[in-house]
């Protein structure tokens, strides 16, 4: 079994990059048949989706736009959860069909709370498509549109996902030992 030691955790090999470029590439067909004669812009979610952002758009065959933001992390007041404020959008959505890129939707809390702040821009509709879900994690009802693959509730690194800033320069994806 192939291992990494990422600061002071190991990981095994869970999903090998071959796998992920197949999985990567359905999803961008997907997108292209579904997205016909249209011209999305693509949201990506810095920092975690940078990979997957850059190979999904390169699958991509139709005209498109492509825009990233970032998640500012604060303690809401009301909520009981931490609540990520959108920064950094620049691109006006307004009309626009908008596809949000994600690294990995865990309890969901963040994508609703994203999908939500984008909606007050009115875009012409809004898809989600994340490299990564953990459906037994979910805590919201998300409609998820695309969807590359589905794991365990493991704790993963690499291909752009992070463990304490670390390991996210490894192709293949690994999970904690
Ligand atoms: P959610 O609001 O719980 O869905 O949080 C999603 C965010 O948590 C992702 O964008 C990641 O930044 C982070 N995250 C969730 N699970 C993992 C993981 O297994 N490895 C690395 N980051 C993760």
């Amino acid at each position: 079994m192939q291992t990494i030691q990422v600061k002071d955790k190991q990981f095994a090999v869970s999903i090998p990059a071959a796998q992920i470029a197949e999985q990567v590439k359905r999803v961008a067909d997907e997108i292209n048949r579904d997205y016909a004669g249209k011209h999305p812009i693509f949201l990506a979610v810095l920092n975690g989706s940078f990979i997957f952002a850059a190979d999904l758009l390169r699958e991509v065959t139709l005209p498109c736009e492509i825009s990233f933001v970032k998640l500012a992390s604060y303690q809401g007041v009301n909520t009981t959860g931490e609540i990520r404020e959108v920064i950094g959008l620049n691109t006006d959505i307004t009309g626009r069909p908008v596809i949000i890129v994600e690294d990995i939707v865990d309890t969901g809390l963040t994508m609703a709370h994203m999908i939500d702040t984008l909606k007050k821009q009115n875009p012409a509709s809004i898809d989600v498509c994340t490299l990564l879900v953990k459906p037994d994690k979910l805590q919201v009802h998300l409609d998820i549109r695309y969807c590359a693959m589905q794991i365990p509730n493991d704790f993963i690194v690499g291909y752009g996902l992070d463990y304490d800033g670390f390991g996210r320069n490894s192709k293949d994806i690994y999970t904690l030992i």
